[in-house]
């Protein structure tokens, strides 16, 4: 797969990466989902595939089409993705969690549509959700990974400027324990559904690498430090 002039530096390679964002039902016809198109998932998929690797791409709800020479498993909430992830990821070289999870899920769903209190219903009236944390997919990888496994994570966050950005990043690293985090500033709009992005690339030691530009040029960056990661 790929085009002939590309490196072939994951030839003979298994990559699971999980794309786009999870919906927790509410009833029949809602949920609670957010707004990723899974377009960094899928231009890590085709960068993957390009370099020659075996690509599984898991997918939640994506807004964009799946690069072919894909395998496609597709999911919708944050307890399928896991479910998705282990297995795929069980003889996988590198796993890349791009999705956006779902934190929390309704407590409960209900079989039938939830409805307004008919008849005595006014605006403002007010209605609450109970929430559970669903499952960190991220931590459950890191703990069930076979050695050699190079897993990466992504981050989205809001910071008032780059050092806080970074040491959030430097945090949540630290916290899920995995190879390399994909750190985005989401502040005001940016990146979500948009072409272009401004990534920095952290590993446990040493500093990042920052790429401004499409996601395609971001993804091939993500990959090859990845890469760089593999034992031979
Ligand atoms: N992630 C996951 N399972 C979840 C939530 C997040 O695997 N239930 C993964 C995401 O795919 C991403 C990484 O964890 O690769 C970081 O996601 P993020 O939302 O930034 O981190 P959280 O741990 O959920 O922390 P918070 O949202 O509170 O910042
Ligand atoms: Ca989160």
């Amino acid at each position: 797969a790929g085009s002939a002039m590309a490196v072939q530096d994951l030839a003979g390679r298994r990559v699971v990466i999980s794309a786009g964002g999870t919906r927790e039902a509410l009833d029949p016809v809602r949920y609670l989902g957010n707004s990723s198109s899974g377009r960094m998932g899928a231009a890590l998929a085709a960068d993957a595939d390009a370099r020659g690797a075996d690509v599984t791409l898991v997918a939640a709800h994506l807004e964009v089409p799946v690069p072919s020479c894909v395998r496609e498993v597709r999911v919708s909430s944050t307890e399928d993705l896991e479910a998705a992830m282990r297995r795929e990821a069980a003889e996988a070289d590198i796993v890349i969690m791009a999705a956006a999870a779902a934190d929390f899920a309704p407590e409960s769903v209900s079989d039938l549509k939830i409805k307004k209190h008919e008849g005595r219903s006014r605006v403002g009236d007010r209605m609450s959700l109970d929430l559970v944390q669903t499952p960190d997919v991220l931590a459950g990888l890191v703990a069930g990974r076979h050695r050699d496994q190079v897993i990466v994570g992504f981050a989205a966050e809001t910071a008032p400027d780059r050092d806080e950005l970074l040491a959030l990043a430097r945090a949540k690293l630290e916290r899920k324990g995995c190879d390399l985090l994909a750190v985005n500033d989401v502040s005001s709009g940016r990146v979500f559904g948009k072409v272009d992005t401004d990534v920095t690339v952290i590993r446990q030691q040493g500093s990042g690498r920052r790429v401004r530009g499409s996601k395609m040029m971001a993804a091939h960056a993500i990959l090859a430090e990845a890469c760089s990661l593999l034992a031979p």
